[in-house]
């Protein structure tokens, strides 16, 4: 069983400078919320309560600024702040305290995902009691992720960012783990670009036969907010179904009063929070 997880939100944002150079990316908006919102939100859809969030040095002001408190999502939310990003499997070494000998998942703080039973895919995935698994979806430009080759629902190949084709099944920024991630993460050596490995790690549970894979679906989204591009793309896609729909894609408030983490006194501070706005419009139909 799963019960914490670890949002890795560090990095510099380079591609995406000069929006990045004062302000974390994961603090820039996707539509009409900070980025960092969404992988929160699939966490917490997850029913994942124990939530640490890793950021860079420096910029954790930021992040309490918008968080200044876990309690008022029902959430126990903790910061760790990062000197020098040192790849993905980083997370579980500055996390070894949080974790705690227990199993863990670490989404990246600018993927996003959207679709219908997604929560109880996620629900499912936190079941995991050992080994990893990773969920899988289909892309046309495989290149610029890690990827794994299947057969019969079994991951016999992992690749990152192959420059020759191998499959078009992209390992999505959601990973599962058993407690030996710690272990196992400390056990890396940098690649090339002088980072730690996710798909490493991911081979070592593979060489185990102890990785599996599940797959998000052609009725589900996963984008990438890696680039300008597709921020924009992303927000867009928040746009279209919100303004079609006049619900909201993660909205914490209302993901954690759903899952009953808290109750109308929690949203009635949240709108005193937030203010006058258009969030806070929303906020007050769910009461
Ligand atoms: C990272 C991982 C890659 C994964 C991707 C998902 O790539 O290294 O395996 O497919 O995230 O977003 P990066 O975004 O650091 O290029």
């Amino acid at each position: 069983m799963i019960k914490k997880g670890i949002i890795l939100a560090g990095g510099k944002g380079t591609r995406m400078s000069p929006l990045t150079k004062a302000v974390n990316k994961q603090l820039l908006p996707i539509y009409d919320k900070p980025l960092i919102f969404y992988p929160l939100s699939i966490l917490m859809l997850a029913k994942i309560k124990d939530i640490m969030i890793i950021v860079n040095k420096g910029q954790l002001h930021q992040y309490k600024k918008i968080f200044p408190d876990g309690k008022r999502l029902g959430i126990n939310l903790t910061f760790k702040e990062q000197n020098t990003p040192k790849g993905l499997p980083d997370a579980f070494i500055l996390g070894e305290k949080f974790i705690n000998n227990q199993n863990v998942a670490l989404i990246l703080g600018d993927n996003f995902f959207y679709g219908q039973y997604l929560s109880k895919k996620l629900q499912e995935c936190t079941k995991l009691k050992n080994g990893a698994k990773v969920l899988l979806h289909r892309v046309t430009n495989p290149e610029k992720y890690g990827v794994a080759k299947v057969k019969k629902n079994k991951i016999f190949l992992i690749k990152e960012k192959p420059k020759k084709f191998i499959s078009d099944l992209a390992i999505t920024g959601l990973y599962f783990f058993d407690k030996k991630v710690v272990n196992f993460a400390k056990q890396l050596k940098p690649s090339k670009r002088n980072e730690l490995e996710i798909t490493d790690l991911l081979n070592k549970y593979k060489n185990n036969k102890k990785l599996s894979a599940d797959y998000i679906g052609r009725g589900g989204a996963w984008l990438d907010t890696g680039s300008l591009e597709d921020f924009y793309k992303t927000s867009n896609f928040v746009s279209a179904i919100e303004n079609r729909q006049g619900f909201k894609i993660a909205c914490l408030e209302e993901i954690a009063l759903l899952n009953k983490w808290i109750n109308t006194k929690h949203i009635k501070e949240a709108i005193k929070f937030y203010g006058n706005c258009e969030y806070s419009n929303y906020l007050k139909k769910l009461i």
